[in-house]
């Protein structure tokens, strides 16, 4: 048999036939980071270099990497049932895992799976649209997105999103959006958790409603934190003004908690910890680890009831995936859920927090250091611009990875979204390279 990456992974085959995602091809090849191994916290290059996550994947793998318990449970699925689609027929796992994850989400009483984070977004979306026209409310079709959110990349995610470089290649995709400003004000630099300035920005919603007629807006996205485009807690009181200005005007609001739900704020998902109910709720990533790809979008009896109405012989939604509720992924779920809570990942999640902000917040005193944002277990370290924007970013993410830890820059913005069993060893070991790479 011949060596191949598969039998040996310390054997890289050819590195140009993978079209690799949000990658700059050129330089990787340069210097091809390669990973083989995993468990816990750290990670182990194919030529033994170890790396403590600090992104936890991508901001997914909020149990570790390899916990037994899920691995077990994909290897005993993968032996028992490989797979059945759930198109008017089913199996039990996607049943039993829906009502966990339903159960972990107070006022949510089912969950639409999807097998990706984007795939949960457009979900949303067309639920909305579709939510609204099965009322008999179908003049509804605006969908109001923020600026600086990432929900994706697939067309609706993209629309509603807020990063022009994601959406620069791609010219108009869905037509009827409007954006909010986004909440990062220099007034808040170095906040610890929620900053105190900008609730009034949850406003422009307002001011889309007076411009466009709040009775042409379908829904309203936003992150509950803005996590992939730098990582923007929102401001206090923001969420609140937002859900007012939703109920005055009949407009759905979905929470994007594809990186906050599953515990990164130490309760299940972001919405509880910040007393703010949605109507749809998009999640992924953690909802199995990472392990394997899933996604959903929980939606309240409310929207779901309004999808009754119809012959009760055809589908209430013409929508759904080859892949939904597949047996793996239903059985990595299942049993990720078991694994946060026997192991109380939340609870050290919340329990970490602290430690996690007071860490970050030591490094404010580093001239490089432009910026500190910080909620739940997740954090920013915002550097000064040096050169093109990116490159003080760039430049820290290839010294951390040789000395040892991943961040994910964001332009200069080092995301960090370790797992949320980190202790305080590995909070300090983060701080301590943070420090030696940006003060030294
Ligand atoms: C808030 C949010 N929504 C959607 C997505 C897209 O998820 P996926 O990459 O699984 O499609 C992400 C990915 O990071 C995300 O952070």
């Amino acid at each position: 048999m011949p060596d191949t990456a598969r039998t040996n992974p310390t054997v890289p085959n050819d590195l140009d036939s993978f079209w690799m995602p949000f990658t700059a091809s050129q330089a990787f090849k340069e210097n091809p980071r390669l990973i083989s191994k995993a468990q816990g916290v750290r990670y182990t290059t194919i030529d033994g270099h170890e790396l403590l996550d600090g992104t936890g994947g991508l901001w997914c793998c909020n149990a570790g990497h390899n916990h037994p318990t899920i691995t077990k449970a994909i290897q005993d699925q993968a032996a028992t049932l490989d797979f059945v689609h759930n198109f008017n027929q089913g199996h039990p796992l996607a049943f039993e895992a829906a009502a966990r994850v339903t159960t972990l989400a107070p006022g949510f009483d089912h969950v639409f799976f999807t097998n990706s984070g984007s795939e949960a977004v457009d979900t949303a979306l067309k639920i909305a649209l579709a939510y609204h026209t099965a009322r008999g409310d179908g003049n509804r079709r605006i969908l109001v997105g923020r600026e600086k959110a990432y929900h994706g990349i697939n067309f609706g995610g993209l629309s509603v999103g807020g990063l022009g470089l994601n959406k620069g290649q791609f010219g108009t995709l869905y037509p009827s959006t409007a954006h909010m400003r986004h909440t990062w004000l220099p007034e808040n630099a170095n906040s610890r958790g929620l900053p105190e300035h900008g609730a009034e920005l949850a406003d422009d919603l307002q001011r889309l409603c007076d411009l466009h007629g709040g009775q042409t807006i379908a829904a309203v996205i936003v992150e509950p934190v803005s996590g992939a485009g730098g990582v923007f807690p929102p401001p206090v009181g923001y969420l609140k003004r937002l859900r007012e200005i939703c109920d005055a005007h009949g407009i759905l609001m979905i929470f994007d908690e594809v990186i906050t739900g599953f515990g990164r704020m130490g309760t299940p998902f972001a919405f509880e910890a910040f007393g703010v109910q949605p109507d749809l709720v998009t999640c992924a990533k953690g909802m199995t680890n990472a392990t394997v790809p899933m996604g959903g979008v929980l939606a309240t009896a409310a929207v779901r009831d309004a999808f009754r109405n119809g012959p009760a012989k055809m589908p209430d939604l013409f929508h759904g995936y080859t892949y939904s509720g597949h047996p793996l992924a239903s059985a990595a779920c299942i049993a990720t859920l078991d694994a946060y809570r026997d192991d109380q990942i939340f609870e050290n999640a919340a329990a970490m927090a602290g430690p996690w902000e007071d860490m970050l917040h030591s490094l404010t005193d580093i001239a490089a250091v432009m910026d500190v944002r910080n909620c739940g277990i997740l954090g920013a370290v915002h550097l000064k611009q040096d050169g093109a924007v990116g490159d003080a970013g760039r430049a820290a993410y290839a010294g951390l990875w040789d000395a040892g830890l991943i961040v994910r820059p964001v332009g200069d913005a080092l995301c960090l979204s370790p797992p949320l069993t980190i202790t305080q060893d590995h909070v300090d070991e983060i701080g301590a390279k943070l420090r030696a790479q940006l003060a030294g």
